[in-house]
């Protein structure tokens, strides 16, 4: 898989953006500095920063002001991963326990909310207004995409389109804004912003497909996140919508939702089971694998560059991913 070249590439601004971040980390108070050092030295693919060096680097731009907007971009996603952690409950994250396993909420959401912060801060740094107004924009969608899940939690009768309208606005948006960002940042002409922007939105929707898709079959080895975790904690993803629109037996899904305890993982394998048999995970790989034929098309008006077959190839590599 060619994933590496689009990381070899912008290898050199990706090093820059690292630093950056975690100057920032070190500047932070205690327990905060010591805190964001350990998420930022995590790991994770760094994929949203590269998708907006990437586009900026179609076009001559300030290697400073893109370092600023990379890690601003990759901040304001670590920040939504801790309220995200505390929100699911989850105890696991890029194969390390979470903050809020180890802080309380509280403290949690604070340590949030100062990364939030710092994103910002980066993001002015560009001193662009427009770049800020689409930061502020985009984080303002992600936190409505959020609670519109929390408000649909165990609700096996909401419509398809309700899946859509979440996953855009907790994942596609950032996606869509990454690129955006960049090619803003270069003063692009609007229409290849726009071109960027489409392809950020279709491979955002391809991505927490798939991501939706590994909560199913992947393992906790490889993700570094607990499996099972959205039917545990009721949200519907595309996977299960498939299934019941296959004639799937609803109570296998409500009994998941039911149960306590151990009961609770044995309801799960059932309902996992009977889930892949009727052929929904494929149906959502098949349509995963439509929303990122659709991203490598937006791309088709940009200038043809190194930079936009590794793009090409993301899209690809998104849908096949096993992490
Ligand atoms: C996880 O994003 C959150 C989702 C939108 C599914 P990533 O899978 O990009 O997480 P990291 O940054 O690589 O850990
Ligand atoms: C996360 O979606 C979306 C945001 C962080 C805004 P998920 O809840 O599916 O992400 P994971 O699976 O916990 O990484
Ligand atoms: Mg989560
Ligand atoms: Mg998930």
């Amino acid at each position: 898989m060619t994933v590496l070249a689009l990381f070899n590439l912008i290898q050199e601004d990706l090093a820059k953006v690292e630093e950056k971040m975690r100057r920032a980390g070190q500047e932070a108070e205690g327990p905060l500095a010591d805190a964001i050092i350990y998420l930022l030295s995590s790991g994770g693919k760094r994929i949203r920063p590269a998708l907006t060096i990437a586009a900026a680097r179609h076009y001559p731009v300030d290697t400073e002001a893109l370092t600023s907007l990379a890690a601003a971009v990759e901040m304001l996603h670590t920040a939504t991963l801790v309220h995200d952690d505390v929100i699911d409950g989850s105890l696991l994250r890029r194969g390390n326990p979470t903050l809020n396993a180890r802080w309380s909420a509280g403290a949690t959401v604070l340590a949030g909310d100062y990364i939030f912060a710092r994103a910002a801060i980066f993001a002015a740094e560009t001193h662009s207004v427009p770049v800020v107004q689409l930061f502020a924009e985009t984080l303002a969608v992600i936190c409505s995409g959020e609670l519109r899940q929390m408000f649909k939690y165990y609700d096996l009768d909401q419509p398809l389109d309700e899946y859509y309208k979440r996953i855009y606005a907790k994942t596609a948006s950032l996606f869509a804004a990454a690129a955006a960002l960049g090619a803003l940042l270069a003063q692009a002409p609007e229409a290849h912003i726009a071109a960027f922007r489409e392809f950020g939105h279709y491979l955002g929707m391809a991505f927490q497909i798939v991501d939706d898709i590994l909560d199913f079959v992947g393992t906790e080895d490889t993700l570094g996140k607990p499996i099972g975790s959205d039917l545990r904690q009721g949200t519907i993803t595309l996977p299960v919508f498939y299934y019941l629109q296959r004639g799937g037996d609803r109570n296998l899904i409500v009994q998941v939702f039911n149960a306590q305890g151990e009961e609770k993982q044995a309801a799960l394998t059932r309902a996992l089971e009977a889930i892949q048999v009727s052929g929904a995970i494929d149906a959502a790989r098949e349509e995963a694998w439509e929303f990122a034929q659709k991203a490598q098309k937006a791309l088709e008006i940009v200038p043809d560059t190194p930079y936009r077959e590794a793009l090409r190839d993301i899209a690809a590599y998104v849908v096949e991913r096993t992490y």
